[in-house]
Order: C-alpha cells, then structure tokens, then sequence
C-alpha cells in the first residue's frame, strides 16, 4: 500500500478526529475531538503528522517532546477499515526516523491495557515495559494503562 506521510493541517482535523470516535478507540484515548487536535497543532513540542491512502486520511500520529532525548508517541491511530495492513508498523517506522532526524534517543508511550492490539504491535516493534517511575515519563500515567518504550537505535532499553 502507498502511503504519504505529511503534517496534519487544521484542514485534516475534521477527518482525523473521526478516526478516533468510534467505540472503544475513543475509551482508550485521553481526550478526543477537534479541539484537542487544534491545541496539538498550537503546541510547538508537538509534531502531528498523517498518513493518506486513496486520497484520504490512512491514519495520523502525534509526538511530543520528552525529558532526556526522549519522544512520546502520544497518539497512533489507523482508519478501522485498514487494520491489520500496516499502516501502524508504517507510522511507528515513521515515528523512529523522526527520532533519528532529530538526534532523540528513546520512543515512550503509554497503552490502555485492554488494547490487545496496540500492546502486539509495540511488542513486534521493540517496545518492553517500562517501570515506573521514570526519568523519560513526564506525562500522567493513568490506571489501567501501562508505559512502554524502546530506544530509536533498537538497543535494549537500560530499566533507568
Ligand atoms: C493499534 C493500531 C494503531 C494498529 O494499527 P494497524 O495498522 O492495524 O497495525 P498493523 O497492520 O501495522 O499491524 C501490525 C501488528 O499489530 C498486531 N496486530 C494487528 N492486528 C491484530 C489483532 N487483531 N490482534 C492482535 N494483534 C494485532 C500484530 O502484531 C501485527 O503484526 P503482524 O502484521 O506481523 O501480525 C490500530 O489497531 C488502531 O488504530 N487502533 C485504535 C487506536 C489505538 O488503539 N491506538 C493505540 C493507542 S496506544
């Protein structure tokens, strides 16, 4: 499948909230619809990027600036009809090329623990829990969601 990757414009956030409605995406996700996406774009830690497929939106992500070199994948979401073809293996490769661009050494994230889905696809790409707490997680951690995280080089992450 081919697949552009370009930043997300105010224009998008229509389509790429709805992406994100459907049940229980929108349980798993801390804060959901247009405006939380316009705070994103006004934020210059914040990098929101999307993917199209056929002219429309595939799937977006968005980053954030962490302590210590680290970047926080804050936001992975695929358009349902494309699951299970690679797009989220496609962003999350984005997402480490985005790292290595800028010099950052570790990706953080955190998962809702019954998002079965979204734990196999980190694990496939490298990502081991992370223990808390840690000097890469400057977000709150909410209950019932765990931390993940790998380093952009794919060496195993040191537990500090
Ligand atoms: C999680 C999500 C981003 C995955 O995107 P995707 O495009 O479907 O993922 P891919 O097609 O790249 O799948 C890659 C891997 O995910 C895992 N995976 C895919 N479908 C799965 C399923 N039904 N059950 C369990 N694991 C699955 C597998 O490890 C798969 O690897 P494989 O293709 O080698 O078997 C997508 O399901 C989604 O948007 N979910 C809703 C939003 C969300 O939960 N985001 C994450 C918040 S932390």
């Amino acid at each position: 499948m081919r697949l552009e990757l370009r930043a997300t414009t105010a224009d998008d956030l229509y389509a790429v909230s709805r992406l994100e409605q459907p049940e229980p995406i929108a349980r798993w996700l801390a804060g959901t619809g247009i405006a939380w996406h316009r705070a994103v774009l006004a934020d210059p830690a914040q990098e929101h990027r999307l993917v199209e497929h056929d002219g429309r939106v595939a799937g977006f992500l968005v980053l954030r600036d962490g302590p210590r070199r680290s970047l926080e994948l804050r936001r992975l979401v695929v358009r349902a009809e494309l699951h299970g073809r690679g797009v989220g293996r496609a962003l999350i490769r984005a997402t480490l090329a985005r790292a290595g661009e800028r010099g950052l050494r570790r990706i953080v994230l955190d998962v809702a623990e019954p998002n079965v889905r979204a734990r196999e696809l980190y694990c496939a790409m490298g990502f081991v829990e992370l223990e808390l707490p840690s000097p890469f997680v400057a977000f709150e951690v909410l209950d019932g969601f765990r931390v993940m995280s790998r380093t952009v080089s794919g060496r195993r992450p040191r537990a500090r």
